[in-house]
């Protein structure tokens, strides 16, 4: 059994989401998401536009998320590899290096980000286009 962790805000769901989670999920047999919450989310400075349970209802949903669980801090990330046993941690190519530490504790995965889509791109054209 592989247990497999990604991380993030995943705000207004859309394919590049969704491409990440169906690659972590592939690597393994089980697949975390730690969500970002809604106050981690003030620390980065990210406002999202649904609340933390709204974007954890959505994301339990997805046939490829087994578990959601709390993002609270930057450094919860090595107690969630040991509690659930995680074989892989994955996280979309805009993080490349910044996690690497962890392979001490287990394989770490970067993939490609789907190019040309995000939240922020999302509410960008939203603002531009609906009157
Ligand atoms: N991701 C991806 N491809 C995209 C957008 C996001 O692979 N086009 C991945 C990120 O690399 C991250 C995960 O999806 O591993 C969650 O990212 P998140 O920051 O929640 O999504 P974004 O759409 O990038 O949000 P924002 O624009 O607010 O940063």
């Amino acid at each position: 059994m592989k247990n497999i962790i990604t991380y993030g805000t995943f705000d207004l769901l859309h394919p590049g989401h969704i491409n990440i989670l169906k690659n972590a999920k592939d690597l393994g047999d089980y697949l975390i998401v730690g969500l970002s919450t809604d106050e981690f989310n003030d620390l980065k400075g990210k406002k999202s536009f649904y609340t933390f349970d709204q974007r954890r209802q959505i994301l339990e949903s997805i046939k490829y998320v087994d578990k959601v669980i709390p993002e609270c801090d930057w450094e919860q990330k090595i107690e969630d590899i040991i509690t659930y046993n995680i074989d892989t941690f994955v996280m979309g190519s805009d993080w490349v290096g910044k996690f690497d530490d962890l392979d001490k504790w287990c394989n770490v995965k970067y993939f490609n980000r789907t190019p040309g889509i995000s939240t922020t791109i999302i509410k960008k054209k939203i603002k531009d286009t609906v009157k």
